[in-house]
């Protein structure tokens, strides 16, 4: 837990880095991402603090664990986009080709099909007599 807050912690300041950065031009807002920066920062350096108070030996595994981590879940935030994207094109494509051939034979069959009821001759009728 340790390992994944001070990941969390340390993304947080490069990202405040950055927002800091771009603020050249507006001196208040600069600041205050300024200030926001500086507790980002001791954020990070107090839970790597924690986490080798608490873990010395396995610190780095936890971290490197806490990496592969995040990286899987990106990974699977990427995954499902793209395969909600590939499985909209599928069906988009399967539509629009498949699908029509399917629909012509039916309209095809739908016309040689007589409309209403139709007769039937007296000798087909003993076959009414039983199922098979
Ligand atoms: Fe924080």
């Amino acid at each position: 837990m340790l390992a994944f807050l001070h990941l969390s912690e340390k993304s947080a300041a490069s990202r405040f880095t950055v927002y800091r950065d771009v603020m050249q031009h507006d001196p208040p807002t600069r600041a205050v991402f300024e200030e926001i920066l500086h507790d980002e920062t001791f954020h990070m350096n107090y839970t790597l603090t924690q986490l080798a108070r608490v873990e010395p030996k396995r610190q780095r595994r936890h971290l490197w664990r806490a990496r592969l981590s995040r990286l899987w879940k990106a990974y699977l935030r990427v995954a499902t986009g793209l395969a909600g994207i590939l499985g909209s094109m599928l069906l988009t494509i399967q539509y629009f080709v498949l699908l029509p051939p399917f629909a012509w034979l039916a309209k095809r069959a739908a016309r040689r099909e007589l409309s209403g009821w139709t007769i039937v001759s007296p000798g087909a009728s003993e076959s009414l007599d039983r199922q098979y």
